[in-house]
């Protein structure tokens, strides 16, 4: 685990109360921007910053939802007491991230209902990487290790997001996402220094989870649509290929502790750039599976619809008991 992401975190989480402290009265948007300064809800904001934010988070929440499923298929079957207490408080850790998430998407003016009926009639995404089988229990160990890992280097960046609520929220989920890294890169070390079939297996994870976690950063700069414009309201601060080289750079010294190879016979460092050479993943089945055609797209939302159905008693519920609540206040 990279110990400079977690001391980034810190850094961010310091310099967002400096910020706060310092906050101008009456700045415009532009300038709050430029002093590098936080919206806030209630501060006047372009339309387009909102909706983008709105898209950007609820994305967010919802891979984050969608994203318990493949790890949550091994919760049942993980191989000791031990190892499932682990999953279980990562799977849900990642309720948790949705629901900052949700609320920090509320901020702006939306209902969290809106956007789970948005999840589930496919009018909003989330990520693609949550469209892949989990096939093994090594698959758990990459997950943690690439996945969460990737997650990570995108969210880093985002503590210092000029939206307040997302920012906050942003470095509580890193300094849990270092966890869940932590623990996959624990499983899979396990394995590779365990007997050859485990070691086997923990290769065999790697080399299915290897491209499609370098394809979480989004497609190349020069195809990205949205990336200049999120760049100029410092939302996004860094572009998708820079996260992505990130990434490969710190995995590379790891994947070599681990004893396991990276998948890429093109991999290797280059003195010049001070970074290393890689294959980029095949982004024309990253569209395809964003578009829907992935190998468990299907099956992900038609569970997530099912649960969503199976918790209606639970919001009717919590929905009569706040009512119940704000009766017997009223009256007091
Ligand atoms: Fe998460
Ligand atoms: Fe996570």
């Amino acid at each position: 685990m990279d110990d400079a992401l977690l001391t980034q975190v810190e850094a961010a989480e310091s310099d967002l109360r400096t910020a706060a402290a310092a906050r101008l009265a009456a700045s415009t948007f532009d300038e709050v921007i430029a002093a590098d300064q936080k919206i806030e809800p209630r501060d006047a904001m372009p339309e387009a910053y909102r909706k983008t934010l709105i898209r950007q988070i609820a994305q967010h929440a919802h891979s984050e939802i969608i994203g318990m499923q493949p790890e949550g298929n091994w919760i049942s079957r993980a191989p000791s007491l031990k190892r499932k207490a682990i999953l279980l408080a990562k799977v849900q850790d990642e309720a948790g991230h949705g629901l900052y998430l949700y609320a920090a998407a509320e901020t702006l003016g939306v209902s969290r209902a809106d956007l789970v009926d948005a999840l589930l009639d496919g009018r909003q995404k989330y990520s693609s990487i949550f469209n892949y089988p989990t096939l093994t229990w090594a698959d758990v160990g990459a997950i943690g290790w690439l996945v969460d890992g990737a997650a990570i280097v995108n969210q880093v960046p985002l503590c210092r997001c000029s939206y307040g609520p997302y920012a906050r929220a942003m470095i509580r989920v890193c300094k849990e996402e270092s966890f869940h890294q932590r623990q996959g890169y624990e499983i899979l070390h396990t394995l590779a220094h365990g007997t050859e079939a485990q070691h086997a297996m923990a290769q065999d994870a790697l080399d299915r989870w290897w491209y499609p976690s370098l394809a979480m950063f989004g497609p190349p700069d020069a195809d990205s649509t949205h990336s200049e414009r999120s760049m100029a309201w410092k939302i996004k601060r860094f572009s998708n290929d820079e996260l992505r080289q990130r990434f490969v750079d710190m995995c590379v010294g790891q994947a070599e502790i681990l004893g396991l190879r990276i998948p890429d016979d093109g991999l290797r460092w280059n003195e010049q750039r001070g970074a290393y050479d890689f294959t980029a993943p095949d982004y024309a089945e990253l569209m395809r599976v964003i578009k829907g055609d992935g190998p468990c797209n299907r099956q992900r939302i038609e569970h997530r619809r099912r649960a969503h159905a199976e918790g209606a008693w639970v919001r009717e519920a919590a929905e009569a008991y706040a009512r119940k609540h704000a009766t017997a206040t009223v009256a007091a």
